[in-house]
């Protein structure tokens, strides 16, 4: 049987969307045409935030405006508050996340309906939300007293103080705000197509985003960021090379290389390969930045492979302090600002996503009764 070219949905175009566009072969990012290397470090998370779901770079009024609409909308409802400590206990940050925010949906004012507005206010709800409910599940599982989140902060600081628990260097600030940005949106990924499916049965926004977690969890997508750290601390510092030609040998993959969509660099690594040098070197031990570099080149000679946004955004996350199976939730908050956006999207132009299968099983089977076969 010869092998199906649109496997996995290869080249397959899904869904019409005006929130991001990938030139694959230029390397190149676009959300709602604003390239990329335009926003990152210069737009705030919140400005992005608001891009995709209102449509439009905010004014500084709009940016007020929404700003005071994240702070109102990111108190947690009784549900998530009466479980996070036994959920923070028992589950892993993506099954816990997974869990809360369908807890989540039970409190939520705007729960039974799916027009636009009511979409929107729900988007900033879970934009808001989603990273409180990692502070809050880190904090009930590590027995401590959580930070308040700082409504004079932005999401990135607060986010770094409650996970870390000191007030953040404005710098790293700066660079896990642009992380944010960086992992905002990405067209049909696995997770945001997960989303869509889910809305497009016109069921609501907190199922197609409980959808999308549990497909970003899978390392072979979000997953991969947190197996990149792992991949990093189990090997020696002079043995990288030696370690990726086992691995490859051994027929396995190298977490954080690869893409289905981009042939050449992913222009997010291009920016989070410097964040990790630069972090790195104020960190005073740059070596798992070193090792990331030599393990791309080594990739590169071996495989011809590219780091994804996985890659670098590992050695990032590991040097702002995030710890290690929160890299896979932190890709969430930014994430939950696209998987949102386009659940919006999909509701105002619905129809059901319900592609075709190649059948390869056995035809004209004779039926025999049981007591016969
Ligand atoms: N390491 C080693 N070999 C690889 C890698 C890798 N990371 N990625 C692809 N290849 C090889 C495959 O083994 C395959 O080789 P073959 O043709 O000789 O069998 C070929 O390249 C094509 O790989 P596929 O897995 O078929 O490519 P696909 O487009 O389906 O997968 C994917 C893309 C899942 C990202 C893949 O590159 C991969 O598994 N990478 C590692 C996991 C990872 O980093 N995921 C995060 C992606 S970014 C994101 O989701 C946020």
């Amino acid at each position: 049987m010869a092998d199906n070219p649109t496997k996995g949905l290869a080249d397959v175009v899904a869904a019409s969307t005006a929130l991001s566009d990938i030139d694959g072969r230029a390397g190149r990012l676009f959300y709602r045409g604003y390239d990329i290397h335009d926003l990152a470090g210069r737009t705030s998370f919140e400005e992005t935030a608001h891009l995709l779901q209102h449509g439009t770079l905010p004014t500084r009024r709009q940016l007020a405006d929404y700003g005071a609409e994240l702070v109102r909308g990111r108190e947690l409802g009784a549900l998530v508050q009466a479980n996070i400590d036994e959920i923070a206990q028992t589950q892993a940050p993506m099954e816990a996340l997974r869990t809360l925010v369908s807890l989540a949906s039970a409190d939520d004012p705007d729960k039974d309906s799916n027009e636009q507005d009511a979409n929107r206010r729900k988007a900033a709800r879970l934009t808001a939300q989603q990273p409180l409910l990692v502070a809050r599940y880190h904090a009930a599982r590590t027995g401590v007293t959580p930070r308040d989140a700082d409504p004079a902060l932005s999401i990135a600081a607060n986010f770094l103080l409650q996970i870390t628990g000191s007030e953040p260097d404005p710098r790293a600030v700066e660079i896990f705000d642009a992380c944010l940005v960086l992992h905002a949106d990405h067209t049909m990924n696995a997770s945001t197509f997960a989303a869509r499916v889910c809305a497009a049965t016109l069921s609501d926004m907190h199922s197609a985003i409980v959808a999308a977690i549990g497909t970003l969890k899978g390392p072979l997508h979000g997953g991969a960021n947190e197996q990149v750290m792992r991949t990093l601390e189990g090997i020696p510092a002079d043995g990288v090379a030696q370690a990726v030609r086992d691995k490859l040998g051994r027929g396995e993959k190298i977490m954080g290389f690869g893409h289905r969509v981009y042939k050449t660099e992913d222009p997010r690594a291009t920016h989070l390969r410097k964040m990790s040098q630069e972090l790195g070197e104020a960190s005073g031990d740059d070596t798992y930045y070193r090792m990331s570099k030599e393990m791309e080149e080594v990739v590169f000679a071996e495989k011809g492979l590219y780091p994804n946004v996985d890659f670098y955004a590992a050695t990032v996350y590991h040097y702002l302090g995030i710890p290690t199976d929160l890299f896979t939730p932190v890709f969430s908050v930014s994430r939950m600002s696209g998987w949102t956006a386009h659940v919006i999207e999909q509701h105002a132009d619905n129809r059901l996503i319900r592609p075709d299968s190649e059948y390869i099983g056995e035809r004209d089977q004779k039926w025999i009764p049981i007591d016969e076969r």
